[in-house]
């Protein structure tokens, strides 16, 4: 089955170091998944990958909200309930995943659920970028 990569392009930048090497690596974490679940790697490869990524975004989306709350960022309490439920539901796809393996419906609804955060990259990381470099 083929399965598509993510990129990260430079209209995802949000112009803060920190946060675009983080979304770097995420994306990075993304396709090692996607890899894995394409290539039929077995099921330990999969799970670290899966173990892995879901680490990677807890990690990153709290260094996020820390840059957030030391800067006094105004949009903090929406932008901290997305990231709640998009790691709620990132961990419900991806323990299906573990357990049923890699079907074209839950890798339709990972690449889907993928396509969210990065419409969160390009909206809301880049407005929390903007306000963090007139800091
Ligand atoms: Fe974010």
């Amino acid at each position: 089955m083929s399965v598509s990569r993510y990129e990260f392009t430079k209209k995802l930048e949000t112009g803060n170091a920190v946060i675009d090497k983080e979304h770097r690596e995420l994306f990075q974490a993304v396709n090692k998944l996607l890899d894995a679940c394409s290539a039929g790697k077995g099921r330990t490869s999969m799970d670290e990958t899966i173990q892995f990524l879901n680490n990677y975004v807890d990690k990153h989306f709290a260094h996020e909200e820390q840059l957030q709350r030391q800067s006094g960022y105004p949009g903090i309490t929406a932008h901290r309930t997305f990231h709640e439920n998009y790691k709620r539901t990132l961990k419900e796809i991806t323990s299906r995943i573990s357990v049923s393996g890699p079907t074209i419906v839950e890798l339709g609804n990972l690449n889907k659920h993928i396509s969210v955060l990065v419409s969160h990259i390009s909206t809301e990381d880049k407005k929390l970028g903007e306000f963090l470099n007139k800091q």
